[in-house]
């Protein structure tokens, strides 16, 4: 949703055998609200009948371009001016070479030649193929000229054997469509710190004080931020997450780990969004030694507070600083102090008794509370969607200082 809302993507589909993922990829882009053609070499039509990406985008492939009767004249200069990014996956070694020579045969290279608009392109082939020299040559062509080349991946190929070649997976392919179709978002040019997931403080050479936290929201801020333009750099703590394309990410484990990070990512920065649940407190000392049954009847661990990041990353005016609060009782009242005591602008308070949202699962139900006294309770939603709301309080918010500096 949101950034591919009603935006005009070119599919263009080559001859892979990876073409049945590009059915997924079409379904997707869809889904998110995107006017999506699909264009397909006479070769790909071989893998998937045109008939799947009309089902899927619900619109007729162009896959002939010496169709009499085709549904607007020209349709590849048509296509070429309308778009405002081509996607071309899978695409073959025979597609890069036509591109990168400038000697389109086909609908989809003779859409890449005609366009002025971004291109994105997603090879896949055998690894041999991928390594010759011809093809790294062209590649190489392509990348100097901008296009974004995505992939491939390292596994398992059709011939059976292992190597690079594999045609990216789709949502990598669809944060690369994001971000790219977000650079020009309202966050281009702000350089936006999120932290995400919880922390690990080791007793121990085998454990540790943890959380329940996945990061989940963290990264959905982190992606929300990259698809409105932001460059975006997400401090992670323990998590089984992917990293987000197109997002600097630098995974730490302890509180202390955090917030030398969060520090070094605070320089030039415009926002920090502390989505982490940070340990408040860790051992005074890590054991050297596993800690053993048979050592003693109970067990204190002694702890010191940890350093609270937010606290010590500055004054508000330097910074836009955005905290969260996960609270299982007087919600408001505790994130309302918060907002004093660390000098926040927003603070994003939930009620982590409710089974439905907050830690580990998809949604979220959120107040946003700000530092003027305001505040805004938000239905139970995705925390992408939390993320994008969030985002549009930190867009005003910037304006607002902007007008200000300005006055
Ligand atoms: O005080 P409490 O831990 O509930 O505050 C939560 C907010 O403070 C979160 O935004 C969290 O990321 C941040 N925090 C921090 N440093 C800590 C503990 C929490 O910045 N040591």
């Amino acid at each position: 949703m949101y950034n591919l809302a009603d935006r005009n993507i070119v599919l263009g589909v080559t001859g892979s055998i990876s073409v049945y993922k590009a059915v997924d990829l079409a379904s997707k882009i869809t889904q998110a609200g995107a006017v999506l053609n699909v264009i397909m070499t006479p070769e790909a039509t071989n893998f998937v009948s045109p008939i799947t990406f009309q089902g899927v985008s619900g619109r007729r492939p162009y896959n002939d371009m010496w169709d009499v009767n085709p549904d607007i004249a020209e349709a590849h200069v048509a296509l070429a001016r309308q778009a405002e990014l081509l996607v071309v996956a899978p695409a073959t070694a025979t597609f890069m070479a036509r591109l990168a020579l400038g000697l389109p045969e086909e609908m989809v290279s003779l859409t890449a030649l005609a366009t002025r608009a971004p291109v994105i392109v997603c090879p896949a082939m055998d690894s041999q193929m991928y390594e010759h020299p011809a093809t790294q040559e062209h590649l190489n062509t392509l990348g100097s000229r901008g296009i974004q080349v995505v992939g491939p991946e390292e596994g398992r190929l059709a011939s059976g054997q292992m190597g690079p070649g594999r045609l990216s997976e789709v949502e990598t392919i669809i944060g690369w469509i994001r971000h790219v179709l977000g650079r020009a978002g309202d966050l281009a040019g702000k350089k936006v710190v999120v932290t995400a997931g919880g922390t690990h403080e080791p007793i121990d050479p085998v454990r540790f004080i943890g959380n329940n936290s996945s990061g989940k929201m963290g990264y959905a801020l982190a992606e929300a931020a990259r698809d409105r333009g932001a460059d975006v750099v997400l401090v992670s703590g323990p998590s089984a997450l992917p990293g987000p394309v197109a997002v600097e990410i630098v995974r730490v484990r302890r509180a202390a780990e955090m917030r030398d990070a969060v520090i070094a990512g605070c320089a030039g920065a415009d926002v920090l969004i502390m989505a982490a649940a940070v340990a408040d407190y860790q051992p005074v000392e890590t054991v050297r030694d596993k800690i053993k049954r048979e050592q003693a009847e109970t067990l204190s661990i002694p702890m010191v507070p940890t350093p609270d990041i937010l606290m010590e990353v500055g004054s508000r005016e330097a910074l836009l600083k955005v905290g969260f609060a996960a609270e299982s009782q007087d919600l408001i009242a505790n994130a309302r102090r918060k907002i004093e005591n660390k000098q926040l602008d927003l603070i994003v308070a939930n009620d982590i008794t409710a089974s439905d949202a907050g830690f580990a699962t998809d949604n979220n139900r959120v107040v946003i509370l700000d530092s003027a006294g305001g505040q805004a309770q938000l239905p139970l939603m995705p925390k992408y969607d939390v993320a994008w709301h969030i985002l549009d309080r930190i867009v005003s918010l910037l304006a607002g200082r902007k007008s200000q500096a300005e006055a």
